[in-house]
């Protein structure tokens, strides 16, 4: 990006929703990834102008957008200069830096979702401490910071010790059943929850607005590899009318308490008693949401524009049932990624295809996504186990 070039005028917080399209006005998002390209389609249609930071050259986004500059989003002054460059910022993903980004709000560009949640979100700790204190209820747990800890609260046992910051999909999670299993443990600030017992989990993604204005998509059922990460998910879950409402109570509560603008995944557990529990939150686009790509009214993309840019929200109703499987690599496959059988899934009816354009694959790094629409369940479920086995992604070079 260019440095020397002026910021239009816009930045200041007087900004109204019509200057959007009346001038010019730049928007910086912090990530590059999967979730960065899928944000780039409505903003496409929509001509926004959008700029992105992501330390990896070779990132899905580096490819389709023409701002994109390689730079480390967790660096105060990357972020502090990459954002006096534009006149709002978002994000597309947690592990940002925050205090360049209060700075920023401070000079007037708007930062959205707010960097105040971020942070908060971001640490497993204290967004567990902001259920406790707001009563909003979710598993039991307590702070650790070393094995030594763990050891001492063996009583919390079978528990899921989570890193306080950085994990994903399932990386910084890991369940300890016994005494004899602390050692698999992470040596490191975290919390240790106690294990619930799940009939299903659930996601509930609600999008709150400038205005306060706030809207709640249909919960899903997440169905999870043994990885602790999502294999596919079924939309809408297979629940009860009252407790799919409870699900969306509880979504729009935490949005409102936050007083987040942006989009909230709300990733919930039913357990088998039949109480909602939130596992955790993330202030942003989020896989559990990538079947509203092809089956919403609104896809959450278009809804995080809509809510950051304090336009009236959109339909968040399902067009139709919709199944979304995550293309994960293969194991045993490192390298330059191939997809075996993609044409094969491309034959079939209602199935919508999405690459996210890594070049290279390991096990289990998520590397795209597809969905199938249908309108009876068991047949969803029967494709979505016929198709999972028809493409995988390998690479000619093996571990
Ligand atoms: N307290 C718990 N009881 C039962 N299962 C859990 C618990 N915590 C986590 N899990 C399982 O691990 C998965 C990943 O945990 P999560 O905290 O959501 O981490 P991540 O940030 O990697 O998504 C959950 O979706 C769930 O399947
Ligand atoms: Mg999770």
């Amino acid at each position: 990006m260019n440095n020397t070039q002026p910021l239009p005028e816009g930045g200041s917080s007087s900004q109204t929703t019509d200057d959007y399209f009346k001038q010019p006005f730049k928007i910086g998002i912090l990530g590059g990834g999967q979730l960065g390209q899928m944000l780039l389609r409505p903003a496409i249609s929509w001509n926004l102008d959008l700029h992105i930071l992501d330390p990896d050259p070779n990132a899905p986004c580096s490819k389709s957008c023409s701002n994109f500059t390689v730079g480390n989003f967790s660096d105060y002054n990357t972020v502090l200069n990459f954002g006096r460059q534009v006149n709002l910022v978002t994000i597309e993903i947690e592990g940002v830096n925050t205090e360049a980004l209060a700075q920023l709000e401070q000079e007037g560009v708007k930062v959205y979702p707010q960097p105040q949640i971020i942070e908060l979100i971001k640490d497993k700790r204290k967004q567990k401490q902001f259920y406790l204190d707001n009563n909003i209820a979710t598993s039991d747990f307590v702070v650790v910071n070393s094995l030594a800890e763990i050891a001492e609260n063996e009583h919390f046992l079978p528990a899921f010790n989570k890193i306080a910051t950085g994990g994903f999909d399932g990386r910084g999670v890991q369940k300890i059943n016994t005494a004899s299993e602390i050692n698999l443990g992470f040596d490191a600030p975290g919390v240790l929850e106690k294990a619930v017992e799940l009939e299903k989990e659930l996601s509930v993604i609600v999008a709150r607005n400038v205005n306060g204005e706030c809207i709640c998509y249909d919960p899903v059922e997440l169905v999870y590899h043994e990885q602790n990460m999502v294999d596919y998910l079924i939309a809408p879950a297979d629940i009860p009318a009252m407790i799919a409402a409870d699900a969306q109570e509880i979504a729009k509560e935490i949005a409102n308490k936050l007083g987040i603008v942006g989009l909230l995944a709300v990733e919930l557990f039913l357990e088998k008693s039949g109480r909602l529990l939130v596992n955790e939150v993330a202030p942003r686009p989020h896989n559990s949401g990538h079947h509203s790509i092809d089956a919403c009214i609104t896809s959450q993309f278009e809804q995080h524009w809509r809510a950051i840019l304090g336009f009236p929200l959109g339909s968040p109703a399902l067009k139709q049932e919709a199944a979304m499987v995550n293309l994960v690599g293969a194991e045993g496959f490192n390298g330059p990624v191939m997809y075996a059988g993609a044409t094969e899934l491309l034959e079939e009816k209602n199935v919508f295809l999405h690459l996210y354009g890594k070049t290279s694959t390991r096990p289990y790094r998520k590397m795209g996504h597809f969905t199938i629409l249908d309108s009876d369940r068991d047949r969803l479920i029967a494709k979505v186990q016929r198709l999972k086995n028809k493409i995988s992604v390998i690479s000619n070079t093996t571990d």
